[in-house]
């Protein structure tokens, strides 16, 4: 059995056309949505993020208020940035992209947007709302998950899902969104600490694999048939690129897309769906600042 590939990239520019059209209809009303991406200095992969949600907010006609800081911005100054943005009626979103220069404290930073601009959904007001399933942002990386398993018709309910990695902006909240009413699976939550993951893998029937590291799900840990959502971006040096090197994900792709029944490549899997979600939020953000 080969898999069906899930093409990350074509739903996402689905969710972004839809998004486009309401735009338009905010704009007639006189609301311009407006997101400010902020970056400090030049970590490679942070600068290929904000370059791709700033070329999906220009694309979505919504308005760019991002700005790029040098590496020695002190703490003060970037939560002064913040400060200024917050209260800014024009502003709809803010995004501090992570992670931050060490000598700032990142969780300083995420506690001084306001929740009602906070498109990332990493403030603890919007973890706490997607917790108890209130209104509020949900953080687009495993919104965007959720997405792509309802548009593929993909049936959650009463499954079993596995999700190795508990990192705050993925693998805890995409554990509760599984989890919810509305998706309705049973959810086991693998980490660093679990003793033998393949043993709680091979009895999922829905794999979301963010641990960060390659090859951290393999063919030996999957039930013919499971569903596997590949959350990854894993730079590995390839001298044939211009680059320098090539995307890879924590599964390994040419082995899995053999015995699962959906999978999700990197790049184009999980990661266009990020960038979709966020203009989704900022979106909402926009049509809740009429509401107010
Ligand atoms: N770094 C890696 N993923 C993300 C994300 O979704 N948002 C922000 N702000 N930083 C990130």
């Amino acid at each position: 059995m080969s898999a069906q590939i899930i093409d990350g990239k074509a739903i996402a520019l689905e969710v972004r056309a839809g998004v486009a059209e309401k735009v338009k209809a905010l704009k007639e009303k006189g609301v311009n949505p407006c997101l400010a991406v902020i970056l400090v200095g030049e970590n490679p992969a942070s600068v290929s993020y904000v370059t791709g949600k700033r070329k999906a907010l220009a694309e979505a006609g919504m308005v760019d208020r991002s700005e790029n800081l040098p590496e020695n911005t002190t703490e003060e100054e970037l939560l002064a940035l913040i400060d200024k943005l917050n209260k800014d009626d024009s502003v709809h979103g803010i995004l501090v992209q992570l992670p931050l220069p060490k000598h700032i404290n990142e969780d300083k930073v995420i506690m001084a947007i306001a929740p009602s601009k906070d498109v990332d959904g990493f403030h603890p007001v919007s973890v706490g709302n997607m917790m108890i399933g209130r209104p509020g942002f949900l953080p687009c990386t495993p919104h965007g998950i959720i997405v792509l398993l309802k548009r593929m018709g993909i049936q959650t309910s009463g499954k079993h899902a596995v999700v190795i990695g508990r990192s705050n902006i993925v693998g805890k909240p995409v554990s509760i969104l599984l989890a919810r009413k509305e998706t309705n699976c049973t959810v086991t939550i693998c980490h660093t600490g679990t003793k033998d993951i393949g043993s709680f893998t091979k009895n999922a029937d829905i794999i979301v694999v963010a641990s960060g590291h390659p090859h951290t799900l393999t063919k030996e840990m999957v039930k013919p048939g499971a569903v596997v959502i590949d959350v990854g971006v894993n730079r590995i040096p390839d001298a044939s690129k211009k680059s320098g090197f090539r995307l890879i994900g924590d599964a390994d792709f040419d082995d899995l897309k053999e015995i699962a029944s959906y999978i999700t490549p990197v790049p184009g899997g999980v990661g266009p769906m990020t960038i979709a979600m966020l203009i989704y939020n900022t979106l909402e953000a926009a049509e809740n600042s009429i509401k107010k």
